[in-house]
C-alpha cells in the first residue's frame, strides 16, 4: 500500500536501501553497542570493561577447559574474527562450531566447556537446537544476541546483547561490526587484569573508543569501491585472501559478495594458497589480497608477491600509507583504510567488502535487502 511505502521511505532515511542504511549506520551502532561497557576513569582509575549479564558467570568461564563459538553465516565470521584474541587474552582454547555441523556430528560437549552462541536474529534454527543440545550436555551456555526475548537469550544461562539495533537487509553488516566489538569486550573481561598484559589490555580499550571515528573514516571509500564495482560486474567470480585477524573478513566478505550480488565468490585462508587455490589464479580472475598491518604482514606480502609471480589480477587492501609496501610502482590496485589495533582491524576491513558487495548488487540489477533464495532468520532446519 502508499502506506507501508511512505513509512518504508522514512525508515531508510535518505538511503535507497536497507543494506545501504545499515552499511552507513555502523559508526552510531558501534558505539551503541560499547555505550556503558567501557571504563576509561581518571588517572588511578584502570581501564576496564563491564559486562552486566555476565559478571556472575566469569569466574566459571575463565575456568571452563575450552570455550566453543556456535553460529551460522555471518555470526559464526564473526565469532571466526574475535577467535585470536579470545585466545590470547583467556589463555583458554577457542575452538569453531557451524551449528548444523556440530548437530550433524554430535560433536563432543561438556560440562567443563563454555559454548557461546553467536546469533543476530537470536531465533535461527540450527543455533538454536545446538543450543538445546549444549544444554543437555551440562556446558554453560552464553548467548550473543541482537533481539532482547528471542530464543536464544532466553534459553542460554548468560549472555550479551549486542544493541547494533534493528537490522532489516537479509545481509548482515551493522551486527557483523558489533557482533565482532562485543566478543572483543568479551575477551577483555574475560582475560582479567594482569599487569603483563595490561598496556596491550589499555591499547584495545582505546582502539574501542576510538573505533566508530575510524569506521566514519573507512566509510568515506564509498565511490572509491562504486567505481571498483563498476570494473568487476561482469566478472563471473571473485577471490578474497586473508589470515589471522582477517580470515574472517576473507569469508564474510566473500558471502557478502555471493549472498547480495549472485556473483560466486570464495574467501580463501592465504596460508591455504599453495595446497589448491594457486592453482586458479591467472590474468583475469580478480582477487581481493587484505594486507593490512599486523603479525601476519610480511606473510602476506610474500603471498602477494606470489600470485604477481601468476600474473594474478590483483585489488590490495593494505594500511594508509602502505601502498607502495604491497604494490611497489602502482603495480596493483590497492584500497587503503585506517590502522587500528589488530584485534580490531577485521571491522574497519569489512566496510569496503560491504560497500563493494552493495554497489555490485545495484550495478548488475538485484534486490539488495532480500537476496534471491535468502531469508533474514532461517527458523526451520
Ligand atoms: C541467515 C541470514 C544471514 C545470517 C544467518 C545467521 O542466513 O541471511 O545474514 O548471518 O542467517 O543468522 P543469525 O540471526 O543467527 O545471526
Amino acid at each position: 500500500s502508499v502506506l507501508e511505502m511512505e513509512v518504508e521511505q522514512i525508515n531508510k532515511g535518505n538511503y535507497e536501501h536497507y543494506m545501504q542504511k545499515e552499511i552507513h549506520e555502523q559508526p552510531e551502532s558501534l558505539k551503541t553497542t560499547m555505550r556503558g561497557r567501557l571504563i576509561r576513569g581518571g588517572s588511578c582509575k584502570a581501564k576496564t570493561v563491564l559486562l552486566g549479564g555476565l559478571k556472575d558467570h566469569l569466574k566459571t568461564i575463565r575456568r571452563s577447559r575450552r570455550i566453543v563459538f556456535i553460529g551460522c553465516g555471518t555470526s559464526y565470521n564473526a565469532a571466526l574474527a574475535a577467535r585470536p584474541i579470545l585466545e590470547e587474552l583467556s589463555g583458554v582454547p577457542v575452538t569453531m562450531e557451524i551449528a548444523s555441523d556440530l548437530l550433524d556430528r554430535q560433536g563432543p560437549i561438556y560440562r567443563e566447556d563454555t559454548a557461546v552462541f553467536v546469533s543476530q536474529s537470536g531465533e535461527t534454527a540450527d543455533t538454536l537446537l545446538a543450543l538445546e543440545y549444549a544444554l543437555e550436555n551440562g556446558a554453560l551456555c552464553v548467548g550473543i544476541t541482537n533481539t532482547v526475548g528471542s530464543a536464544i537469550a532466553r534459553h542460554t544461562h548468560c549472555g550479551i546483547h549486542i544493541n547494533a539495533g534493528c537490522e532489516i537487509g537479509v545481509a548482515s553488516t551493522k551486527a557483523y561490526t558489533s557482533q565482532i566489538v562485543v566478543m572483543a569486550m568479551l575477551a577483555l573481561a574475560i582475560g582479567g587484569d594482569t599487569i603483563s598484559n595490561q598496556a596491550r589490555r589499555e591499547a584495545i580499550i582505546d582502539g574501542l573508543f576510538d573505533l566508530p571515528n575510524n569506521v566514519r573514516e573507512v566509510l568515506k571509500l564509498d565511490q572509491e569501491m562504486k567505481d571498483l564495482a563498476k570494473l568487476l560486474v561482469a566478472e563471473q567470480s571473485l577471490l578474497v585472501f586473508g589470515r589471522g585477524y582477517n580470515y574472517a573478513t576473507a569469508l564474510e566478505g566473500a558471502l557478502k559478495v555471493k549472498e547480495v550480488a549472485l556473483m560466486h565468490s570464495e574467501g580463501i585462508l592465504a596460508g591455504e594458497m599453495k595446497h589448491g587455490p594457486l592453482a586458479l589464479v591467472d590474468e583475469n580472475l580478480p582477487i581481493v589480497v587484505i594486507a593490512t598491518r599486523d603479525a601476519c604482514f610480511s606473510k602476506q606480502q610474500s603471498v602477494i608477491q606470489q600470485l604477481h609471480a601468476r600474473k594474478g589480477r590483483l585489488i590490495v587492501m593494505c594500511s594508509k600509507g602502505d601502498a607502495n609496501a604491497v604494490g611497489p610502482g602502482g603495480s596493483c590496485r590497492v584500497i587503503e583504510v585506517p590502522q587500528v589495533e589488530d584485534c580490531l582491524q577485521p571491522v574497519v576491513n569489512i566496510i569496503p567488502l560491504q560497500l563493494l558487495a552493495y554497489h555490485l548488487t545495484v550495478l548488475r540489477g538485484f534486490n539488495v535487502d532480500q537476496p534471491r533464495n535468502l531469508a533474514k532468520s532461517v527458523t526451520t532446519q
